[in-house]
């Protein structure tokens, strides 16, 4: 067996673990919003409407922020429809997606969902077919105390106090010709900088975040960001990335090292930040906001010219297995690796479309494979990354070259004494040992020691069997003269905690 060795010190900081890193996404798609998070005749339904055993599974994924209404379907949304009786709401059209929106579930309805979920939301605007104006109302409507017309409204449909939103996101990938309202980079900068500014000019201290490239395949990637940055520098705190990774073609290797994907993508896009802020003289750094990644087959999805005009309809439900945990978990390494830079993530979606959980009308709700790495990371990543520096063993992958095997990174949360490992064996036949230095803790012990792996990579849980594939205990773990040795199983994904109290 090879072996790859790292260090853990609480010397090499990387950056503290920003508590939105373990965010996700509600849009209006597919059955996200409607027969997932919310169905008032399901038999779990509380008095609003919200499924509790959703509810429940959300609170466990351990979610800290959630952005919404959208992805694609914001850039034609009038969140007036959302909002007020719900017998006067409209049905419309959603072109992002051809569907039928009904607007049961609006604006005041998330935010009530939020509260019970116990997460932040994020709200994104419409600046694909709208503009200042309207961004403007519904900030107005939604962070205004009372005494306006439309903090009134507000207050007329039953929610007397504002909802305080922090981080709004200013408009949705308006770099991609699939989007309504879609927009070359320096229209759509023009716009958010005003935008911005206007927003600002109501409270400075709201966090605003500029659209990046929807994906780091697109012509104008990094020259898209640019541009927009020189327009909106001054106003914004975050530009976003998006991200999906697609098993397409059968290259396994190449998927499992989607990290080494994600690593460039982020590495370039602070790199085009920090290259405006230097020509506009600015000593701020602008963050970066990854608030839409997974893994999707997107190479399965036929197209939103394949969809019929229908309410809900089943849309992009990709059922997880083994090998798309191990890669989300790589991920979310990724993101915790760059801690620094990445102040705020969105798993996209959160129930039914591309989601750790799953939900059945009228049925079950169930964790979906992917949901086990996210949960033990959110849970568990808390105070400050360290930086690990491995030395492994490669696999070679025809998309990135070499990639090392070990993909790993360390948490140290000075509070709770806590020390966290996660690391993942992208190899995809031979069991790595890992070889971790903790001599900088001296006396620490292991508490937990949980692994994802099966035999069968291709394992899912389903409404049936919805426990199939889970973390389980490894027994007897613990450093040997400060070095902790682990074996990682191929394809797996580990997380080690000890304690140092
Ligand atoms: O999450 C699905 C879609 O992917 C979102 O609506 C869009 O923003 C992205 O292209």
């Amino acid at each position: 067996m090879t072996t790859a060795r790292l260090t853990v010190d609480p010397a090499f900081r990387v950056g503290s673990v920003d508590r939105r890193l373990f965010g996700s996404f509600v849009e209006h798609m597919g059955r996200c919003v409607y027969t997932g998070i919310y169905e008032p005749d399901h038999p779990a339904a509380d008095e609003d409407g919200f499924r509790t055993d959703v509810l429940d599974l959300v609170r466990e994924l351990g979610v800290t922020t959630v952005r919404y209404p959208g992805g694609n379907f914001v850039s034609n949304h009038r969140w007036e429809d959302g909002v007020g009786p719900r017998e006067e709401r409209p049905r419309r059209l959603d072109l992002a997606w051809r569907s039928i929106e009904s607007n049961a579930f609006g604006l005041n309805e998330f935010m009530a969902w939020a509260a019970k979920a116990g997460v932040e939301p994020m709200m994104a605007l419409n600046l694909g077919t709208r503009g200042t104006a309207e961004a403007l109302d519904l900030l107005e409507y939604t962070n205004y105390p009372s005494g306006t017309t439309l903090s009134d409204l507000r207050r007329s449909h039953g929610v007397e106090q504002p909802h305080d939103v922090r981080m709004w996101c200013l408009g949705n990938e308006l770099d991609g010709p699939w989007q309504m309202g879609h927009k070359t980079a320096h229209e759509y900068g023009r716009v958010a900088a005003e935008t911005a500014r206007a927003m600002k000019r109501f409270d400075p201290s709201l966090e605003l975040v500029a659209c990046g490239s929807s994906n780091a395949y697109i012509d104008t990637f990094a020259s898209w960001e640019a541009t927009v940055l020189e327009h909106t520098y001054e106003f914004v705190d975050y530009v976003s990335l998006h991200a999906y990774y697609d098993p397409a073609g059968g290259d396994v290797d190449s998927f499992l090292a989607s990290g080494a994907e994600m690593d460039r993508m982020i590495s370039a896009i602070t790199a085009t930040a920090d290259h405006v802020g230097a020509k506009v003289r600015s000593d701020k750094k602008v963050k970066l906001s990854f608030d839409e990644w997974n893994v999707w087959r997107q190479s399965r999805f036929g197209g939103e010219a394949s969809l019929d005009w229908r309410p809900a309809p089943e849309l992009i439900e990709d059922v997880y297995d083994v090998t798309d945990a191990v890669v989300v978990g790589s991920l979310l390494v990724t993101l915790l690796r760059h801690a620094d830079r990445v102040g705020a993530a969105c798993q996209a979606q959160l129930a039914n479309v591309i989601g750790p959980v799953m939900t059945r009308p009228q049925g079950p709700a169930w964790r979906q494979t992917i949901f086990h790495p996210f949960a033990q990371t959110a849970r568990y990543a808390r105070g400050t990354v360290l930086r690990v520096e491995p030395d492994s063993p490669v696999v070679d992958t025809a998309k990135y070259g070499e990639v090392p095997a070990l993909w790993a990174t360390a948490t140290h949360d000075e509070e709770t004494g806590d020390v966290v490992l996660f690391a993942v064996n992208r190899g995809r036949t031979e069991p790595l040992r890992l070889a971790a230095d903790v001599r900088a803790f001296p006396g620490a012990r292991v508490v937990e020691h949980l692994v994802l792996h099966d035999e069968d990579t291709t394992a899912v849980n389903t409404a049936e069997q919805p426990d199939r594939v889970r973390p389980r205990q490894v027994d007897g773990t613990k450093p040997d003269d400060g070095t902790l040795t682990v074996e990682l199983p191929p394809v797996s994904w580990t997380m080690i905690r000890l304690t140092t109290r």
